[in-house]
This record gives structure tokens, sequence and C-alpha cells, in this order.
């Protein structure tokens, strides 16, 4: 019944937009190499399930790239969970593995791809060292996967947040108040950097930079007397883990950074201020066109790497082109730094970053420098 000769593929860790783009980009581009691809459901607890695994043909992915999820499910729970805070690993049983083996074996999967963020691709090197051909894909709203500039589902993330934000905008105008909208980035403040230049937002916090109550309250202040109202955006990475959370061992919960912020600087403002949690809003819906394409690309180019024996690498995106790195590579955080040219060109908007660091003091004719020009994520360790 089974063919010998397929691809599999599975999606893992948080949902993100873009998902099911990658399903489609793979399942097409295989079926143009007369290959098959079968699906692997809930991320990586579908491998020790062979019941759930399904043949995905291309006429199960029409329509797929414009919806947002993933129809393979997904789940960051369970006998896969790896990450334990950033960069911290813990080890996947040998039984485990063997049981993985055995049932690709059985299955006929010469190649896995895995779609996950930094957790994830490393369950899938960890797989890979032990003997299993797997292809990772980088997936985080986040975008924190530090060897591609772009992972799906950021620019979808960034698209919400700034949203809110031109919402949160005509409010706070309205009302003469300070808002402050708490946006997704677990340990970089890529969405807060890139949705408070797009939406005008007076600081960002973010969880790289240290900041101090009264840069914040004096930026805040100014503001409020210059043009009557002010927005922050802060990532939820700048607020502690909840406090006796056992949701997940693997991953603490984080919230209330915006809680947080607001106390501490409420007592000080000229005008009231309210608390805006973005949350799950970011991971939902339907990807924007450039993140569709970018997940379609990723993967075909999985597939790519797969049928010419490139297993154990990850697919990246250094524009303009595709490229690969290798899985043990491809793992480390890229999280914002002073010199990212993004940072100054929010310092040269006046945005505060709530360190004290002026404009002046980072003067933007610096740039001119800069090994990458435009305002992209820099791909720091
Ligand atoms: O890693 C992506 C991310 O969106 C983080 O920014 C956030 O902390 C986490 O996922 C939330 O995960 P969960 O869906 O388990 O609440």
């Amino acid at each position: 019944m089974f063919s010998t000769d397929r691809i599999g593929i599975l999606t893992a860790g948080g949902d993100c937009p873009g998902l099911n783009a990658v399903i489609h980009g793979a399942v097409r581009s295989a079926a143009q190499h007369g290959m098959e691809v079968v699906g692997f459901n809930n991320g990586f607890e579908g491998l020790l399930d062979l019941e759930s695994v399904h043949l995905l043909t291309p006429m199960d992915t029409l329509d797929l790239v414009s919806k947002g999820g993933t129809v393979l499910k997904t789940t960051n729970r369970g006998h896969f969970g790896v990450t334990h805070g950033m960069d911290q690993r813990v080890e996947l049983s040998s039984d485990l593995l063997y049981q993985v083996q055995a049932n690709l074996e059985t299955l006929g999967v010469r190649g896995l791809i895995c779609v996950g963020g930094d957790g994830s691709l490393a369950i899938a090197e960890r797989l890979f060292t032990f003997g299993i051909p797997t292809v990772g894909v980088p997936k985080t709203i986040d975008n924190d996967v530090s060897a591609t500039a772009f992972s799906f589902g950021f620019d979808s993330a960034v698209h919400c947040a700034t949203d809110a934000l031109d919402r949160l905008h005509t409010t706070a105008e309205s009302h003469g108040r300070v808002i402050c909208l708490e946006v997704m980035g677990r340990y970089a403040g890529w969405i807060a950097l890139h949705a408070g230049i797009a939406g005008e937002a007076d600081a960002i916090l973010i969880p790289e930079f240290p900041w101090k109550v009264e840069h914040l309250i004096k930026t805040l202040n100014d503001r409020i007397r210059a043009r009557g109202f002010g927005l922050v955006v802060v990532a939820e990475g700048v607020g502690a883990p909840l406090e006796g959370d056992d949701a997940c061992e693997f991953q603490p919960r984080l919230s209330g950074a915006a809680r947080e912020v607001s106390k501490q600087i409420a007592p000080h403002l000229d005008c009231e201020i309210r608390e805006v949690v973005l949350g799950h809003l970011q991971r939902g819906g339907s990807p924007t066109a450039f993140d569709r394409t970018l997940a379609t690309q990723y993967g075909a180019h999985a597939v790519k790497l797969i049928l010419e024996g490139h297993v154990g690498h990850m697919v990246c995106y250094q524009p303009p082109h595709m490229q690969a790195v290798q899985l043990s590579e491809a793992t480390h955080v890229s999280r914002v730094t002073p010199d990212c040219s993004i940072v100054k060109a929010a310092r040269a908007m006046g945005v505060c970053f709530g360190d004290g660091i002026t404009a002046a003091a980072t003067p933007f004719a610096s740039c001119a420098g800069d090994e990458t020009a435009a305002c992209v994520p820099q791909l720091a360790r």
C-alpha cells in the first residue's frame, strides 16, 4: 500500500500564520517530482501515532496558502518538549528515537520536514544526529531564529500589532491618554520594534534593552504636552514569567509586561493610562502576502534539500536567495542589538527605548557603514 519514497511533514511549537502555506509549497513541489507527502498530526507527537498519518495530495492543498493556523495541528507540549529557557536543552530518550526511526522506515519516509521555532528545530537536529533524515523550516512570529533574515509569520504579526496601534492611536488621541500595548516577543523585541515604528509609538520597550522608569516618564510627559497623548509598545519578554506557572515545565508563560510598566509610570504621568495585551491575535488569521510567498518558498526549498540529499539542514532566507544552513547552526536566538540600523532609525525618529540614549548619541548617519543597510533584523547571535 505504501510507496517507499516519501516525504514527511509536521508542524511543531506555537502556531503562526503561514504554516499551511509551507505545507502547500512542500506538497505541490513534491508532486512535481513524483513524490508523495505524508502529514503527521500534532507536531512531533504525530511521529508516535501511525494511525493519524495521512497522505497529502495537491488537491488537499487547494485554498491552503491563505489559511491561518495549521491543518496538521501543532503542540508545544508532550514527549518531545526540549526547550527550557533560551538555548537550554534536555535530552530525548533513545527509546523514543528508535521508535520514531522505526515508524518512519515503516512509512517509507526518506526525509522529514520539521516546521518549527528554535525549540522544534533543536528536536529536528537531535533526530538528525540520531540518524533520522530531517530538514528544518524556521517558524516563529518572534523572528528570533538567527540563521534566517525572516521567518514566516513575523510580517503577519507585525501587521496585526501595527493595526492595533493605529486603532489605539485614535482612541488615545480622543481621550488624551497614554496607551500601552503588549505584543509577543519572548527573548527578542523584533515585533515591538517593527510595529512601534510602523505605528508611530513614542516608546518601545524590549527585553534586550534595560529601561528606566524616569526616561519613559520624561518622554511620555513631553509627548503629552506636545501632541496630547502617548503610545507605548512593550514586548512580553520585558515582563516576568507568570508566578507559580505549571502550564508547561519547558517554557514558562509570560504575561503582565504592559501592566507592570503601566503600574510603574501611572503615578507620574500627566494623564490617564490604559493597557492592552494583544496576545494570540498576533498568531491567528490569514498570513500576509509576504508570509504566504516566503512560506511557500520554504516548503518548496525544503523538498529540494531532501531530493538533493541535504538532510540535516534548515532552509533560510538571505534576501534575495533561499539558502540552507546546518541545523546545528540554525537554532541560536537572534536578538535586537543597539547597532541595528532599525534601532538607529527609531532613535532618529525620537522613539524612546527607556534607556536614556538619544539620537545625538547614536547618529543615524553612522548607519551608512552597516553591513545590513536596510531596516531588517540583524543576524546577531
Ligand atoms: O514563540 C512564539 C510565542 O508567540 C512567544 O512570543 C510567546 O511567549 C509564546 O509563543 C506563547 O506560547 P503559547 O501559545 O504556549 O501561549
